[in-house]
């Protein structure tokens, strides 16, 4: 504020108190009764307008023009309830008091330069920054017509149709058509769609002799070695930016992607193992040719359907770290190979992409049936989390859990037995132990069992997945670039206040 402040006296006669403005060059004084109460407030465009208006500044007082029974602010007022009361009354000047009298005056550029070096809040719905939920739960972010999660219900679903009815009644192809194209294929759609990804299984030339490279890197995990294969494609590939190319090259690239990455995935792993790779066989449909990449023989159709379904499963999931983080990505207009490479990098995290492998890790722990009650019990009372049970989203049976049970059912074998006994009294032992939680079996539970009987190694489970949510991913990128906007949040400061003036001296001492 300005201080001392600037004061008139009503009877004071506008020219003079013109002068009195110019003087302290100030744009507006108080005005003062003669027991020192502010009356008014007169600025210099009170003064202009009054003579625009006919007033004659040598005779009329500053009491006929000055805007009465002003607004004021007290000293110790805070500057954002002051440029409250600045915006919501489109004043210029306020007097500001102390104990009743006036002891400065307050001008708009007082405190927008304050504002400026104190924090710059973006105007949200209320007029100031809110901070979102931590983890953004329950924030939309985005329009997407992919997919949703209803977890109340325990009902998801693919452009509308219900996914575990898709996963039951339709191939993997069928399923990929309609999550990349929007629609399901009819009969000669999809003989062309399958023409097309087949051809699409071909490496860009020269990747095939970097693979083995990548492979035998230490610390390899598969899921790393596949997000620098996919980065190595994608350069092979040249992905243009999104930003730069049509819908039809986006969906070539999206298909070309989709169909390599269980390619790059299994040359990796038949590297790292030492064996020779297996190359695709373009007879079969994707589930089946999977698993003929990784043991070279053609899988049992039992088999290859089981794997097939927890595919079509797991093909998309809502609004996910990693298909937020791909979305992220070409919303900068970044290619394609850019954004699948940040989406594996997030499935990577243990949060995201989870361990199948680990409620088949409890499976073993356990051993037989008759231990499963005490072991459970004793996890439980250690504070410990069952593996494979309890979803963010899901408070009701998890209807991949449900579907994948038929299936690991459908597949046979001592395990599933096993895998049931465990289930149902986990199920039992939580109600019991954790009631009004609403734990149910989730996803993994029965997709280690459902890969673990279909051969598919424990360090495969994650990218198994990473494979099928490719399509997921792919569908986003193309839904994002379809309709941009760059997504830049803005963070709410919590750090020392700025400006933080530099120790004395400090700095690149003078040359010499
Ligand atoms: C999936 C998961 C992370 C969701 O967690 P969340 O929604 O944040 O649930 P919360 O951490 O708020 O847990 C709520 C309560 O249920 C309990 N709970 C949740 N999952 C549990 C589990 N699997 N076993 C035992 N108790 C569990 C918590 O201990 C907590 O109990 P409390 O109220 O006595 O503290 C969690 O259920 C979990 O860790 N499950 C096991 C790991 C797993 O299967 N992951 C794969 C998910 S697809």
């Amino acid at each position: 504020m300005h201080t001392p402040p600037v004061v008139v006296a009503p009877d004071l006669t506008l020219s003079a108190a013109a002068k009195v403005l110019d003087d302290n060059k100030v744009g507006a004084a108080a005005v003062l009764d003669g027991a020192g109460e502010v009356i008014g407030m007169v600025s210099e465009r009170d003064l202009l307008h009054s003579v625009g208006i006919g007033h004659d500044p040598h005779t009329d007082s500053v009491e006929q023009v000055m805007a009465r029974e002003p607004f004021t602010v007290n000293a110790d007022d805070s500057v954002e309830s002051a440029l409250d009361v600045f915006r919501t009354h489109r004043f210029r000047h306020v007097p500001v008091l102390d104990g009743g009298h006036v002891v400065g005056i307050l001008s708009i550029r007082h405190l927008v330069r304050v504002a400026h070096i104190e924090e710059v809040k973006p105007a949200g719905a209320a007029g100031a920054a809110e901070l979102a939920p931590r983890g953004l739960e329950g924030v939309a972010v985005a329009e997407t017509a992919v997919g949703d999660v209803r977890g109340e219900e325990g009902f998801f679903h693919y452009r509308g149709y219900d996914a575990t009815e898709l996963a039951r009644r339709c191939s993997f192809e069928q399923v990929w058509h309609l999550l990349m194209l929007g629609e399901l294929p009819t009969d000669e759609q999809l003989r062309a769609f399958r023409r097309r990804t087949v051809a699409y299984r071909a490496l860009p030339e020269g990747i095939a002799g970097l693979l083995p490279a990548v492979a035998v890197l230490p610390d390899y995990t598969p899921l790393g070695a596949l997000r620098s294969a996919v980065s190595l494609t994608a350069a092979a590939m040249g992905t243009q930016p999104t930003l730069d190319i049509t819908a039809e090259q986006i969906l070539e690239d999206a298909l070309r992607m989709d169909a390599l990455v269980p390619v790059l995935l299994m040359r990796l792993h038949r590297h790292h193992q030492g064996l020779p790779p297996v190359e695709p066989d373009p007879e079969l449909g994707y589930a089946a040719n999977y698993l003929k990449m990784l043991t070279g023989q053609t899988p049992d159709p039992v088999k290859a359907r089981a794997v097939e379904q927890y595919l079509i499963l797991t093909m998309d999931h809502g609004f996910n770290a990693s298909t937020f983080t791909a979305r992220v990505i070409t919303s900068t207009g970044s290619d394609m190979g850019s954004a699948l490479t940040g989406a594996i990098g997030a499935l990577a995290g243990p949060l995201h992409g989870g361990a199948p492998s680990r409620a088949l890790a409890m499976l073993d722990a356990i051993g037989t049936p008759d231990r499963a009650e005490e072991y459970l019990r004793r996890e439980i009372g250690a504070g410990q989390r069952l593996m494979g049970f309890g979803h963010r989203v899901y408070k009701t049976d998890d209807p991949r859990s449900t579907l994948l049970r038929e299936v690991a059912g459908e597949v046979g074998g001592d395990q599933v037995e096993f895998a049931k006994h465990v289930e149902a009294t986990a199920l039992r032992v939580l109600n019991e132990l954790k009631p009004g939680r609403r734990l149910y079996t989730n996803v993994e539970f029965y997709a280690g069992v459902v890969m673990n009987s279909a051969g598919i190694p424990r360090d495969m489970f994650t990218p198994t997945f990473a494979c099928s949510r490719t399509v997921g991913w792919t569908a986003a990128i193309a839904e994002q670039a379809a309709n941009n906007r760059l997504i830049r949040p803005s963070a709410l400061y919590v750090g020392p206040a700025a400006p933080r003036p530099l120790p004395d001296g400090y700095g690149i001492s003078p040359a010499g």
